[in-house]
Formats: C-alpha cells, sequence, structure tokens
C-alpha cells in the first residue's frame, strides 16, 4: 500500500473536472476497489417475476419497537455519544413512503464494526451491536436511537480513513425503489479526503448525504438529534453506496 493520500486527494480533483453526476460513478479510481467491481456491461431490462412484484413485503408485526433502539440491545449501555437520527422517506414527487422497512448498520464509537472483515486495533464493544431496523410511519417518518459512530481506518490507500457514517438499506415499496445508502455527519474533516464520499461528484448530491443537527430532535439528558431525509426515486434520489459491506 504505497498510495499516498496526496495522491488520493490528486485523483479526487481531477475526477472534479468532468460533468458533475448525481450518483456515484461505477468506475471512480480514487476508490481502488471499485475499478474490478463494477459492472463491465450496460444493464439489460427485463420482465420481473411475478414474486418480485409483490415482495418484499413486510407486516408491522415482523418488526418490533425496541429494534430501532441500538442501545438497549445488551444488559449494559453502549459506550459513546447517544443520538436520535430521524427524517422522511419520500418518493420523487414528495409522497410518503408509508411503512416500509428502514435497515441501518455502523461502527461503534470507537470506529469498529462487530464483524469478523473489521479486525483493526480499536475495542468492540460488548453492548454494541451496530444494526437496526424500523418501518416508516404512515407519513413516511423514521427515527433511530443509537450511538455516534466513529470513523476509521480502511485500506485503500496508505493512511484512509473513513468519515463516521450510517450505512441505511430501503427496500421502498418495488424492487426499483431499493437503496443502499450512507449517512455522514455535519462539519466532517474527512469528506474532501474521502474516495467513496466524492465519487458522487455532483456537490449538492454529496451534501444531501449528510444529516443536519436538530435541535429539536435533541432529547434533554438524553441524545443529540440528527434529521435525514431519504428520496427513493427521481431526478433527487439519495446518491447510492458503494462500499463494499464490512
Ligand atoms: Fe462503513
Amino acid at each position: 500500500m504505497t498510495t499516498s493520500q496526496a495522491d488520493i486527494s490528486r485523483e479526487i480533483r481531477a475526477g472534479r473536472d468532468g460533468e458533475h453526476e448525481h450518483q456515484p460513478r461505477l468506475d471512480y479510481p480514487a476508490y481502488r476497489s471499485s475499478i474490478l467491481r463494477h459492472p463491465a456491461k450496460a444493464p439489460q431490462p427485463v420482465d420481473p417475476e411475478g414474486v418480485e412484484l409483490w415482495a418484499p413485503s413486510f407486516g408491522r408485526s415482523d418488526v418490533g419497537d425496541a429494534e430501532a433502539d441500538l442501545t438497549i440491545q445488551h444488559p449494559g449501555e453502549p459506550l459513546g455519544s447517544r443520538i436520535t437520527v430521524s427524517g422522511r422517506v419520500a418518493d420523487g414527487d414528495g409522497r410518503a413512503v408509508a411503512h416500509q422497512l428502514v435497515e441501518i448498520w455502523q461502527a461503534n464509537a470507537a470506529g469498529r464494526y462487530a464483524h469478523l472483515r473489521d479486525q483493526h486495533p480499536a475495542p468492540l464493544d460488548p453492548n454494541f451491536t451496530g444494526q437496526g431496523r424500523c418501518l416508516t410511519d404512515a407519513d413516511g417518518w423514521y427515527k433511530f436511537t443509537t450511538i455516534q459512530p466513529g470513523p476509521y481506518p480502511w485500506r485503500n490507500h496508505r493512511n484512509a480513513w473513513r468519515p463516521a457514517h450510517i450505512h441505511f438499506s430501503l427496500f421502498g415499496t418495488d424492487f426499483t425503489q431499493r437503496l443502499v445508502t450512507q449517512m455522514y455527519f455535519p462539519g466532517d474533516p474527512l469528506f474532501p479526503l474521502d474516495p467513496i464520499f466524492q465519487s458522487v461528484t455532483d456537490p449538492k448530491a454529496r451534501e444531501s448525504l449528510i444529516a443536519t443537527y436538530e435541535h429539536d430532535l435533541t432529547s434533554p439528558e438524553f441524545s443529540l438529534g440528527y434529521r435525514w431525509d431519504i428520496v427513493l426515486t427521481g431526478s433527487h434520489r439519495t446518491p447510492l453506496d458503494t462500499e463494499e459491506p464490512a
């Protein structure tokens, strides 16, 4: 791993010369593994099979309320700053996407995932697994209680660090609405250095991946509030994520 952050930053700057794209570029050389992983051929339209037209579907009884609180999954309290993350899920016309599954996964406060592939020297938290889910309500709102995730190193290049983020997966009401993406936190100094964040080359689209601090969502004596809205389809669609699952 001899590539330096300066090399990657130069590549990120060079990548800005082209058109600004709302979705991440599939082939984004500064994000090394995207070169080998992206599809090499144009997608082929296929007719969905019957099962794909009505599945996956989740009944309200399939997802318990407690699953939206990542701080109560173990006997003790996890370490770190407690946060509330909430927002509205809408389609491209601004209509609420109601009663749909929202799943999240994230690193703990020390930047470590509870996952075999993450072996970097930061502590695991026995009281934090880092996975949760909920259904949006009738007006398209979701809400999670969790811990502020830490930034973590990855091996894209020497001294590569990911800005703190929470992974999101949404199914929407059909397969064309499936969205896997990441939410970031405002003011992170790692934004300009991160080739995954920068693989979305349109600055406005990148901004739409960053939550806003919202004091009305902050609970007294309990947690800081962040608001992050998600658009599943249309030209304002939240940019996808291209990160390999941890
Ligand atoms: Fe991650």
